[in-house]
């Protein structure tokens, strides 16, 4: 049996589509999730499934390296094969780096628009790729080898909300297509 967890901050809906797609695999199992965000919306959504959900809220740490350190303690508990950032929102020491093999999605054609505003910067961009990576997790912010890409067709005169969703659903493909073909 393989076991990942999954680490996010927001909605969550890359790791409930990692959980939905892994329903399909006996041999991959989600061990357990983490969140650095007492409100983070995924919480709710977590809570349908008999998953082990963790909180450890960054703001309760005064350094990133004390913060890590908890994070690497709890997710080594846990045994992993894999750790999948889908959505979580952190810059990361090596105290993570060094100690996690995990994998990160971000949305744009990296090495294009790395950074929070990835989605805004490649919308506003036509002369780049727009898409999304899935890369491995190294010490410099979105910038290790890259595991897997997928390029968005643009559309001409497409509304931002519009050219979002169909990133997110690029995303809804790749990650847990990703996980399964690095575990099996
Ligand atoms: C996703 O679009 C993911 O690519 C992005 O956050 C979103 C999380 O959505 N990640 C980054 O920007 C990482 N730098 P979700 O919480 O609904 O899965």
């Amino acid at each position: 049996m393989k076991r990942i967890v999954i680490l996010f901050s927001g909605e969550g809906s890359n790791m409930l589509r990692i959980i939905q797609k892994l329903e399909h695999y006996e041999n991959i199992e989600v061990a357990a999730t983490i969140t650095n965000k007492q409100e983070a919306k995924g919480i709710e959504k977590i809570k349908a499934y008999n998953i082990p959900l963790n909180i450890i809220n960054h703001k309760d740490y005064a350094s990133r390296e004390e913060f890590d350190q908890d994070l690497v303690n709890k997710i080594s508990s846990y045994k992993p094969d894999l750790v999948v950032l889908a959505g979580f929102m952190r810059i990361l020491t090596p105290v993570f780096t060094k100690n996690i093999k995990s994998i990160n999605l971000h949305p744009s054609i990296l090495p294009h628009f790395k950074g929070a505003k990835a989605i805004e910067q490649s919308y506003a961009d036509i002369e780049k790729p727009a898409g999304i990576s899935v890369h491995w997790v190294s010490e410099e912010l979105d910038s290790g080898l890259v595991i897997a890409q997928k390029e968005l067709t643009r559309i001409k005169d497409e509304p931002f909300e519009s050219f979002k969703n169909r990133i997110h659903l690029l995303e809804y493909e790749l990650l847990p297509e990703t996980v399964v073909r690095l575990l099996q």
